[in-house]
């Protein structure tokens, strides 16, 4: 791919654009913020790594010009502010939506064919709110968080089996948020399935930590989490850009699948050169039915906040 934006050179933004270059994605890699001269800076760290790490992808940083970021392929949108502790990711929606807003205009002004990949919060309303002022079909706008609360996921399983993360195979459904829905029916130890292998009361307690997942980082660092963060949303890029078909919990448009409605919210779908290729609508049982359903009520809920914001 010729060029991949990365909105908001924060932690997150920076270290999906470090991993973007790394795996070598793109001829060049665009990092845009608003802060006079962060984006250039971080970029200029970046690319000043590339001998070192082995990569030739150009990483560059603008502070506002968006004309910077014209004819990309693929751009992620990590702009806003994030959590403080005792801050639910729902509390960000007032600021955050505004931001959204603008940088998608600035985005498709450049940019009208991108793939918009959306790591904002509040995620799930965050990318409806892009998905609106992009006005592009919604296979080509969807957020990043299932890649993450799967890999925080596998990632305690890997420690309470003891055995190699990369053997774990998960699919967490619902909005990114506490009510999200990890289904352990459809998590795998290369194959065997997790319930033959777990006890129930350590599953249990690993579902909880997984959909707090966020918030544990939060109150340990005052600031909500990056490597994990920047890294999934990378993979969505490699994914995108390498049209790889991989099998992957994205936040999407639903429009009758599961039952739901005119909802962006996380469910599994195949990601390749065209984006969400489709939404694979898997079994769910009547237990899982009903917490997709209190998942995305509440995501309903933060959407009736940003309505009434009559922003768009
Ligand atoms: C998290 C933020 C990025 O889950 O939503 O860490």
């Amino acid at each position: 791919m010729n060029k991949i934006t990365v909105v908001g050179a924060g932690n997150v933004g920076a270290t999906c654009a470090n991993v973007i270059a790394t795996k070598d994605l793109a001829r060049e890699v665009v990092l845009l913020d608003i802060k006079e001269g962060l984006a250039e800076g971080k970029a200029l760290d970046i690319w000043q790594t590339s001998s070192i790490s082995q990569f030739n992808t150009r990483v560059t940083g603008s502070t506002s010009d968006y004309s910077k970021t014209a004819g990309s392929g693929v751009v992620v949108i990590t702009s806003g502010l994030p959590r403080k502790p005792g801050m639910s990711r729902d509390d960000l929606i007032k600021t955050n939506a505004g931001i959204v807003k603008e940088v998608t205009e600035n985005i498709v002004k450049y940019s009208p064919d991108a793939i918009i990949i959306v790591v904002s919060n509040p995620l799930d309303v965050m990318t409806y709110v892009a998905y609106k002022v992009a006005k592009t079909s919604s296979n080509k706008v969807f957020g990043m968080a299932g890649i993450l609360d799967t890999a925080r996921y596998r990632a305690f399983l890997a420690e309470a089996l003891n055995v190699s993360p990369n053997d774990i195979s998960a699919m967490i459904m619902g909005g990114h948020g506490d009510t999200m829905v990890p289904l352990p029916r459809y998590t795998t130890v290369n194959g065997i399935p997790l319930l033959e292998l777990i006890e129930k009361d350590v599953l249990d307690k690993i579902v909880e930590r997984t959909a707090k997942g966020g918030g544990e980082l939060v109150a340990l660092m005052g600031t909500s989490a990056w490597y994990a963060p920047g890294a999934a949303a990378a993979q969505m890029v490699e994914a995108i850009v390498n049209d790889q078909k991989r099998v992957f919990p994205v936040c999407t448009m639903l429009n009758g699948e599961f039952g739901l409605n005119d909802i962006y919210l996380g469910a599994p779908v195949k990601l390749g050169k065209d984006g969400v290729e489709e939404i694979i609508e898997i079994d769910l049982n009547d237990e899982e039915k009903k917490l997709l359903k209190i998942s995305s009520d509440a995501v309903a809920s933060v959407m009736q906040v940003f309505d009434d914001m009559n922003l768009i």
